[in-house]
């Protein structure tokens, strides 16, 4: 400390400052947090906060019908999304059933509509770790706990990369391969079928695809995982049809046994 007295002063001065601002920034998430979550997710999210899986959760950079996007901050400084599901929705556990059930890693299906969305939350950290594991380009998953997901963010400074339907592809025949492709390397290597492939479900951060959205993706040992594969190729054909590509069809690219 100075023995100036004006100079003590002001560092105090600096200092409550400083504090006051990290406590409003606390406060204001707090606040804006409890208007649209659930005292459960606000409690999943205050909890990753205090042991340092987060440092800040920004503003939602896209919601969905039953998920919103977070950016966040790790303890390091790294962008995050945080995918949060929103929970209690009679036509969520309707409409997400039969992705579940029928997928040998996910025996019991959970009676309360919560736990449902957990297990969906936990499906999608399994399924991205299963496609990095296989080098496929998809977001690192990072953390999961209840209803939120932490995973890396495909985009910069809180923007998020456009989707394939934003963007102006040069040479698009070879992006139906790449893509073609890494449908291939998801069945043969991860052992998984996607289940919802779109120009909405693809990001471009910088030139290459990333495939996103995981939460239904079954394994191939489902019973339907052929018709889901056959549906994601029909969507991609479709798409790049649009776009003028001499596209193949599903019997030419996968040659699988009923
Ligand atoms: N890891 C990520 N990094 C950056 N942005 C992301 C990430 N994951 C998702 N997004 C953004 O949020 C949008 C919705 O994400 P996602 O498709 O996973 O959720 P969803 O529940 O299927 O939402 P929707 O019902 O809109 O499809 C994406 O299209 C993308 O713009
Ligand atoms: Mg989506």
């Amino acid at each position: 400390m100075s023995d100036k007295p004006e100079e003590n002063l002001r560092r105090r001065e600096a200092r409550y400052d400083r504090e006051r601002r990290v406590r409003l920034k606390v406060g204001e998430d707090v606040e804006t947090l409890e208007e649209v979550f659930d005292g459960r997710t606000l409690m999943t999210v205050m909890h990753m906060l205090n042991t340092g899986r987060l440092k800040e959760l920004q503003g939602a950079v896209k919601a969905g019908k039953e998920s919103r996007i977070y950016h966040g901050i790790d303890p390091k400084g790294v962008e995050v999304a945080a995918k949060i599901y929103l929970t209690s929705s009679a036509i969520f556990r309707q409409g997400r059933l039969k992705y579940i059930r029928g997928d040998p890693r996910f025996k019991d299906v959970p009676r309360d509509t919560r736990s449902l969305v957990d297990q969906w939350a936990l499906k999608e950290f399994k399924n991205l770790e299963l496609a990095r594991e296989a080098d496929l380009a998809v977001p690192k998953p990072i953390y999961v706990e209840k209803n939120v997901l932490l995973m890396e963010f495909i985009g910069k400074n809180g923007v998020p990369a456009p989707q394939l339907r934003d963007v102006r592809l040069q040479a698009a025949a070879s992006w139906y391969e790449k893509i073609i492709g890494m449908l291939r390397t998801l069945y043969d290597k991860a052992k998984l079928v996607h289940g919802d492939v779109s120009e909405y479900n693809i990001l471009v951060p910088d030139g290459y695809p990333v495939l996103i959205d995981f939460a239904q993706a079954v394994t191939v040992e489902h019973p339907e995982a052929k018709e889901f594969l056959e549906r994601d190729v029909e969507n991609l054909n479709n798409y790049f049809n649009g776009l003028n590509v001499r596209t193949r069809s599903f019997g030419r690219i996968f040659k699988i046994e009923k």
